[in-house]
């Protein structure tokens, strides 16, 4: 009796280790056997990875120089901050290789995707015409890329990669800063606020119903952080009030809204479009009012640059004095307009795995995941 009931158990034991070792190799079937799905990714200096270092533009626009990279690369690969970015901690998550810069010379095979984005680059040509490539024209680049796939894979295999792939997004905010910095007083009225951000998020859905024409299915966005009060823009208003700029921060919550709607309106009128959205603004926010809450000791004053809030665009400069701290990690941003490497590994994880309230109304985790447990089919 006792030895019956011993058997049992076993057996009990022994078929819910089986079905757990089902779903387990299923997972690692996902993880190791088959390819994870791709990564495109679109958009600005948050993203760049070194395609400025390939084109003709600005130095400022650019961030092949020491010291970007010394935390990590120990050299400069054209990310504009101290080591790593959001996408390169994302491809790491989802078990990527660095996905490369489509410009990078000798980059041929795009199985796992590749970088569109350029520092300076916004939806709107008119944003740093000739200096930057612009969202239109990285999505040609997108073009290119998805034809060579078709090419080289055949269209059932390349229709599956770029309907599992995940595209990310990180543009908008050079749109607002072009017009600020030529008239500061831009964004003063309510009109122009709402007609131009209109047309920013206008541009930006075309993008995106190109990228599902061509069989994307999976998207992720980065909403625009508290412009107003990045140390650039308080170094220029450093003579005046109190530093932050409420035009530039109120026009990049127009900007949130918007592009939450437009992405709503897409979910809900669009068969199989599914996006993670995360709350930058949110999350910079909460680190610029509780910084030792998030390791951080200084949230005002970039780590290099010059000036007030070290706010002037000379990190790097070989021309002009500029200062370096001596621990990026300590601060939150790197240079005036960009986060540090460490503020960058903390999005990212909110931006693979946060919650609802932070990333919505999935997240990249969840999008990596969707649609590839199991499919033996794909295993190569
Ligand atoms: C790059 O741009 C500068 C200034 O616009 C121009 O003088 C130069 O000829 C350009 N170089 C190339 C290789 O196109
Ligand atoms: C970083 O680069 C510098 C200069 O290229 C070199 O001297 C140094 O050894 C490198 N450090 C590491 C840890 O690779
Ligand atoms: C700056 O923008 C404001 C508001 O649109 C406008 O009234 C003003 O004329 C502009 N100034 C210049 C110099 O263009
Ligand atoms: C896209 O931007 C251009 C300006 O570059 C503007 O004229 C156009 O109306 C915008 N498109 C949409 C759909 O908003
Ligand atoms: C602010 O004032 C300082 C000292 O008077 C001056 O050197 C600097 O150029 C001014 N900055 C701006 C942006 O006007």
């Amino acid at each position: 009796m006792e030895r019956a009931m011993f058997l049992m158990y076993l057996w009990a034991f022994s078929t819910l280790l089986f079905l757990g070792g089902i779903e387990s190799s299923c997972h690692d079937q996902y993880w190791q056997l088959r390819k994870p799905p791709a990564l495109f990714i679109f958009g600005d200096s948050m993203f760049d990875a070194g395609n400025n270092n390939c084109i003709n533009t600005s130095r400022t626009l650019q961030a092949n120089y020491w010291p970007y990279g010394e935390s990590f690369f120990n050299t400069s690969t054209g990310r504009a901050t101290n080591g790593r970015t959001i996408p390169d901690f994302i491809s790491d998550y989802a078990k990527l290789p660095l996905i490369p810069p489509y410009l990078q010379p000798d980059i041929h095979d795009y199985v796992y995707g590749v970088n569109f984005a350029s520092i300076g680059a916004g939806t709107l040509v008119e944003t740093h015409p000739g200096l930057v490539i612009d969202l239109k024209t990285q999505l040609s680049n997108f073009y290119k890329v998805e034809k060579q796939l078709r090419d080289k894979l055949g269209c059932e295999e390349a229709n599956t990669l770029l309907s599992t792939a995940v595209y990310l997004f990180s543009v908008g905010g050079n749109d607002y800063f072009a017009p600020f910095q030529k008239n500061t007083s831009f964004f003063e009225s309510e009109y122009i606020q709402k007609e131009y951000t209109s047309m920013v998020i206008g541009n930006l859905t075309n993008v995106i119903q190109e990228i599902y024409n061509k069989g994307g299915r999976k998207f992720g966005f980065l909403n625009l952080t508290p412009l107003g009060s990045l140390p650039y823009i308080k170094a220029l208003k450093a003579n005046k009030t109190d530093g932050c700029d409420k035009d530039l921060t109120e026009v990049a919550k127009l900007h949130n809204s918007a592009l939450s709607e437009a992405l709503q309106k897409l979910e809900s009128q669009v068969t199989g479009f599914k996006y993670a959205l995360h709350d930058f603004f949110t999350s910079v926010d909460e680190r610029s009012e509780n910084p030792s809450k998030y390791g951080f000791k200084e949230v005002n004053m970039a780590c290099c640059g010059s000036g007030p809030y070290r706010g002037y665009t000379r990190c790097g400069s070989v021309r002009k004095p500029y200062e370096l701290c001596e621990n990026p990690s300590d601060f939150l941003y790197f240079d005036p307009f960009h986060p540090t490497e460490k503020a960058y590994a903390q999005i990212a994880k909110l931006f693979w795995s946060g919650k609802s309230k932070i990333t919505g109304p999935y997240n990249l985790k969840y999008l990596f995941k969707l649609d590839n447990e199991c499919r033996t089919s794909l295993i190569s």
